[in-house]
């Protein structure tokens, strides 16, 4: 054995429990009580959770976007992921005109793979559905590829697909045992809204919000399960953040059709409010976040079990890139930081009691990789599954700053926030890759994910 972690309680999704864990270069080998190797590196977790790593499986790294790129570069977003706890990362590839689907998972893993802390997959976003593109579907899936995304919006970017190609996708993913992923909004309301606000001269932040409020993502989300119902397909719905639209999963799961909602944080934290502030731009992201009265349905969702995941959507930019919408809130490239804060904001919630923490690792962790293609390798503990392990501490006292943040952004939306309990130690395949505030990791360290496809 390599390493024990000793006198900790290991929190999975389903169990919590007292118990060393034994790793044997990048896998979990034993879990007992006393442990004992001499030759092994012990490491103390006394008061301290074992908690499966994160799984991050939303995330845009050195992504064209916005007349820009996001500003954390391979190498700096999985490099905050570490310290945040996040041992997977999903990264959107996004399809070029006339490009094969492995075509652009390779043409980004080239970026990816040498600057790569953590582990990571790819979703690739289909923007040109060609026959050559549907008929490589299955051939995406056997190299690994097993989940798509299609955007409801964006279209004067070029990423935008019609209802016709979002049912030939969910189809043909079907076929092929891959995931379909959406971003829903409505594309015609957020221009028509916005054309308005603009002859108008209402260009601050919040109009960002009116021009994609509530129920411009909500008539996205209730037709996209609409065609997932009617094929009966399986369907997720990426960064779900209304009411409406969470309402109407909840519908559909009830009715028993396998819709999955994906949340992030910043939905659950902050309220539209935000685009009233000065720096409102820094927040502006798509879906902007809504009222209370859906962030609390989300919550709610969250006890309910309707939603199936958290993940970030960690998009950032710099301060000077939002500063070109500080008059017109179409110039601010859309996209908001958190991968570092999701694990310790799911579970400073828990440790203030708001939800369970095997809730938050089934949602940050064990639920993306079930959905996902790579458990029992990723998202718990257990004999065989990879040393992928945070130590948490729940006594610990953290207040988020961008100098204690570990991503290239200047900025960070979570500033001045204090957190109950954080992150000690982070494990990627057993090596220690965060250790008290302090990124220990090398980039190239992590591995492209070859996924499997769904049963
Ligand atoms: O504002 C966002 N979310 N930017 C990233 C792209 C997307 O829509 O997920
Ligand atoms: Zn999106
Ligand atoms: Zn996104």
């Amino acid at each position: 054995m390599d390493k024990i972690i000793k006198n900790g309680t290991i929190i999975t999704a389903f169990d919590t429990y007292k118990a060393d864990v034994a790793i044997e270069g990048e896998k979990v080998v034993m879990i007992a009580n006393n442990i004992v190797d001499d030759k092994a590196e012990i490491i103390d977790a006394s008061d301290k959770y074992i908690l499966p790593g994160a799984l991050d499986a939303h995330t845009h790294l050195e992504m064209p976007f916005g007349g820009t790129i996001s500003s954390d570069s391979y190498e700096a977003g999985t490099r905050a992921a570490a310290c945040g706890g996040v041992t997977t990362v999903f990264d959107f590839a996004l399809q070029q005109k006339g490009e094969g689907i492995i075509q652009t998972a390779k043409r980004r893993n080239e970026l990816c793979e040498p600057q790569a802390c953590v582990d990571y997959a790819f979703h690739v976003a289909i923007t040109d559905l060609t026959t050559e593109v549907l008929n490589e579907f299955k051939a995406a899936v056997d190299f690994g590829i097993s989940s798509f995304k299609v955007f409801m919006v964006y279209k004067k970017e070029g990423l935008m697909v019609d209802d016709g190609v979002m049912c030939k996708v969910l189809k043909k993913g079907k076929e092929v045992g891959a995931m379909i992923a959406v971003h829903a909004e409505n594309p015609d309301l957020i221009d028509m809204r916005t054309e308005e606000f603009l002859i108008e001269g209402k260009t601050s932040a919040w109009y960002h919000y009116l021009s994609r409020p509530e129920f411009v993502e909500a008539e996205a989300d209730i037709r996209a399960i609409h065609w997932a119902k009617s094929l009966n397909t399986p369907l997720y719905i990426v960064h779900l953040a209304n009411k409406q639209g969470m309402e109407e999963v909840k519908k559909a799961r009830d009715e028993g059709y396998e819709i999955y909602a994906e949340t992030c944080p910043q939905y659950l934290h902050f309220t539209s409010d935000v685009y009233k502030r000065e720096d409102g731009r820094n927040f502006v992201c798509s879906p902007p976040m809504k009222g209370q009265e859906s962030q609390d349905a989300l919550w709610q969702g969250i006890k309910s079990g309707d939603i199936a995941t958290i993940a970030t959507d960690h998009c950032p930019f710099q301060s000077y890139e939002k500063d070109w919408g500080k008059d017109d809130f179409t110039k601010i490239p859309n996209g908001c930081m958190g991968i570092e804060n999701m694990y310790p904001y799911m579970l400073s919630e828990a440790n203030k009691g708001r939800l369970s923490f095997n809730r938050v690792v089934e949602l940050c962790s064990t639920n993306p990789a079930k959905i996902y293609g790579c458990a029992p390798e990723k998202g718990t503990i257990a004999v065989g599954s990879d040393a992928d392990i945070v130590i948490y501490d729940p006594n610990k006292e953290f207040t988020v700053s961008k100098d204690n943040m570990h991503s290239d952004v200047d900025h960070t939306i979570w500033e001045g926030l204090k957190l109950k309990g954080y992150i000690d130690t982070t494990l990627s395949r057993g090596r220690i890759v965060f250790k008290e505030g302090e990124f220990l990791g090398q980039p190239g360290w992590g591995k492209f994910l070859k996924r499997k496809p769904r049963a």
